[in-house]
């Protein structure tokens, strides 16, 4: 008897039980990323993709007051996200838009590590939640820092969907301004079901470039920017993209998990690593004194294939102080590749100010030294058969 009554009452509770979850879930669907978020569809035709437009700023937002000839001294004026849409009609017939400022009051994003990690939160969240109706996102980027950002996004927003970097070389106030074109071209590029897989990439110039690998190779033309390795994954042709290739990722690609580095004690930014920059000379004291000033590792960019010409004593005093050194090139192109026996870890391919952001990565997931080295040197040291393995 007392067991039937258990197993009614069981019975009611599994009945009560299966409408409510159902109740749970329509009231969830209710919600949209975008309405959770505040976003405000820019555009009308709502068959369109949603573009999300991550607005930190930038040359492409900046004007000049000293005229149409002026590109280095601009700065003055300022153009919203939203205005730099309604200056293209033709956006509003491919895409929908909203946009999220990101824009810092010294107009400033690129250069702080916590601003741009709670952006790329922000993105993860956007785009990566279940609830998420967004198709892909932009982001509008000072040229000195677009490639920071790309990098970082690139390892850690990472669920098929596009984010595309754009950006200007010349003031909107300018005879001939870049960044409408750039903008258009990133939109239609994140809009692109064809550019899904492909991780982070840059829409600059007409050219399509891989984020993981772009840098900025010129300080003042238009075309600014190209890959350390690879090449580009595409063109645009009347303003759309055409891409090479399949989609595709690069091998010495790792991917961190967001909420792993964001419960590091350096939330909301990420652990400080320091660029040293070798050559004749060198003094190994800076490694040292980087350490005494809080950092947590180094990168240095060495000559050559990661050489370094002096300082070998203090950067082994410095590793048993607990400082990780990663050792990339100052070379534009080409590979620090593996020593024999590692002490620090060589950069391989990957670029050194992209090396500091994926050490910065590597010591907020809780990365030792050894784990750093394999890290970094693990694809390349499988294709040069040298194995090695972070345990004694
Ligand atoms: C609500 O969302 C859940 C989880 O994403 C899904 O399994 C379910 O089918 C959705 N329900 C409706 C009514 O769309
Ligand atoms: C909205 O976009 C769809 C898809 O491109 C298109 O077929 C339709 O004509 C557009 N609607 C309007 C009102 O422009
Ligand atoms: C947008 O599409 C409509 C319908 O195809 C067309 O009439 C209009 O000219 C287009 N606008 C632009 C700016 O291309
Ligand atoms: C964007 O945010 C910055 C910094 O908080 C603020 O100064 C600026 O007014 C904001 N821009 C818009 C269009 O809301
Ligand atoms: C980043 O977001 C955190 C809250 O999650 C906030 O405390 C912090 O001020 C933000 N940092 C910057 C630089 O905006
Ligand atoms: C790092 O690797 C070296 C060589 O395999 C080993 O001797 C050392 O114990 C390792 N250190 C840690 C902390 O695992």
């Amino acid at each position: 008897m007392l067991f039937f009554n258990v197993a009614i009452v069981a019975l009611i509770g599994i009945a009560n039980a299966v409408p409510s979850v159902h109740r749970n879930q329509a009231r969830q669907n209710v919600t949209t990323a975008s309405e959770r978020l505040g976003l405000q569809w820019i555009g009308g035709n709502s068959s369109l993709p949603k573009i999300l437009v991550l607005y930190t700023g930038g040359t492409i937002a900046g004007g000049s007051i000293y005229g149409a000839l002026d590109d280095t001294q601009y700065g003055q004026l300022q153009l919203t996200g939203e205005q730099i849409i309604a200056r293209n009609p033709y956006l509003a017939n491919h895409t929908q838009l909203a946009v999220s400022n990101w824009t810092s009051s010294d107009f400033s994003t690129g250069t702080d590590d916590g601003l741009v990690m709670n952006m790329t939160r922000f993105a993860h969240d956007a785009l990566c939640s279940e609830d998420s109706d967004i198709d892909g996102a932009i982001y509008t980027h000072g040229t000195n820092s677009l490639e920071e950002t790309a990098f970082l996004l690139d390892l850690l927003v990472n669920c098929g969907k596009p984010i595309v970097g754009v950006g200007a070389m010349r003031p909107w106030t300018h005879l001939s301004f870049d960044g409408d074109a750039n903008f258009f071209q990133g939109a239609m590029l994140a809009a692109d079901p064809d550019s899904r897989n492909r991780g982070v990439m840059v829409a600059f110039n007409n050219r399509i470039i891989p984020g993981f690998w772009v840098t900025k190779l010129h300080s003042t033309n238009p075309n600014a920017f190209g890959p350390t390795a690879l090449g580009d994954l595409g063109a645009f042709i009347n303003n759309m993209p055409y891409f090479y290739n399949t989609p595709s990722q690069p091998i010495a690609k790792h991917e961190f998990d967001l909420e792993e580095v964001s419960s590091d004690p350096s939330f909301p930014a990420l652990p400080k690593v320091d660029i040293l920059y070798a050559a004749r000379g060198f003094d190994g004291k800076l490694v040292l004194n980087a350490h005494a000033n809080g950092a947590q590792g180094v990168v240095i960019a060495g000559t050559g294939n990661g050489g370094i010409p002096s300082g070998s004593d203090e950067i082994e005093e410095a590793l048993e102080k607990g400082l990780q050194v990663v050792v990339g090139t100052r070379s534009p192109f080409g590979p620090s590749t593996p020593s024999r026996v590692p002490t620090v870890a060589k950069a391989g391919f990957v670029h050194v100010i992209q090396s500091r952001i994926m050490l910065q990565l590597a010591i907020a997931s809780g990365y030792n030294m050894n784990q750093t080295i394999a890290l970094f040197e693990g694809t390349l040291r499988k294709a040069i058969h040298q194995p090695w393995s972070p345990e004694p």
